[in-house]
């Protein structure tokens, strides 16, 4: 029989922590939501105040329903102190190894021995990051997609030490939020990003050449293979940071799929 997760914390309220803080709220769980400064807090409070209004606005949320969201949500810390009763923690902070093993080995001296730790990390090594605690049994990643409160696509992450039952909960977790997990081991990218960024890094490549105009490589993806958004839109939505740091993981850890283009031997 599976844990109860019922208390969780969210460290790092940029975009996808805001985003996961607001999933998770929305999903009746009560959220600790830590930052660095106040400032980075109060940014990620208008974050999911703004999604909480649109959403009222599109009518998928009562007023009520989004008080109660709202009220759900703590953000009154910048003290990791504060998740020390926490069942689950998920990271989303900047995309940095040294930073996420820093703040994980802190909270395994914060958080009881049972609390699970995941990761949203897009493609730093999960095992790496857990290694930093004491319990790398109960580390995974669960990896979310932007905007989070819309995509429904979730990365469970397990490494070849997670305890089973841990990934259970985790996966019920996930599928409690209304997402639709997916589960993979510790590789680079993992599933989406492994396949998305080789195909993103090459429109970028086709723009750069001058092939062709950003709106026309972007209208040929929408329009002629049924895509949301075009690659370069894509780009932009996911950062060029953030799409920068998950190419050169991704390129670090394998050598293949993003490799710079050769030059012909040939002379
Ligand atoms: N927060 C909450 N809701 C949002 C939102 C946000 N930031 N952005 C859009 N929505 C909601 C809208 O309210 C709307 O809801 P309804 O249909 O119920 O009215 C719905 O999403 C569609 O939005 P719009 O009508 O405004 O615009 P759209 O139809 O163009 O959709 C989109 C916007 C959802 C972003 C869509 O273009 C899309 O799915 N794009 C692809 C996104 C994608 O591929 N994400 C993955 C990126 S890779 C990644 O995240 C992994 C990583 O590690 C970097």
């Amino acid at each position: 029989m599976g844990r109860e997760i019922a208390t969780v914390g969210v460290v790092g309220l940029g975009t996808m922590g805001a985003g996961i803080a607001e999933v998770l709220a929305r999903n009746g769980l009560r959220v600790h939501a830590v930052e660095v400064d106040d400032a980075a807090l109060n940014r990620g409070r208008a974050h999911v105040a703004h999604s909480t209004r649109r959403a009222i606005a599109k009518g998928k949320l009562t007023a009520e329903d989004a008080a109660a969201l709202l009220d759900r949500i703590q953000y009154n810390t910048v003290d990791l102190a504060d998740l020390a009763a926490a069942d689950f923690v998920i990271e989303a902070i900047p995309e940095r190894l040294e930073l996420k093993r820093e703040l994980f080995k802190r909270l395994d001296g914060i958080c009881s021995d049972e609390t699970i730790f995941a990761t949203n990390t897009s493609s730093l090594s999960v095992t790496e990051i857990s290694v930093a605690t004491s319990r790398p049994s109960r580390v995974v990643g669960l990896h979310f997609f932007n905007p989070a409160p819309v995509m429904k696509l979730v990365e469970v992450v397990r490494t070849v030490v997670t305890d089973p039952g841990v990934l259970a909960d985790v996966e019920a977790l996930a599928e409690r939020l209304g997402k639709s997990p997916v589960t993979i081991g510790d590789k680079a990218g993992f599933i989406a990003n492994a396949l998305l960024f080789g195909y993103l890094n090459h429109a970028a490549s086709l723009y750069e050449a001058k092939y062709a105009t950003r709106e026309d490589i972007d209208a040929a993806m929408r329009l002629g293979c049924g895509l949301p958004m075009g690659p370069l839109a894509l780009i932009d939505l996911i950062g060029l940071d953030t799409a920068y740091e998950i190419l050169d993981t991704m390129y670090k850890q394998s050598r293949t799929g993003c490799t710079p283009r050769r030059r012909s031997s040939s002379r």
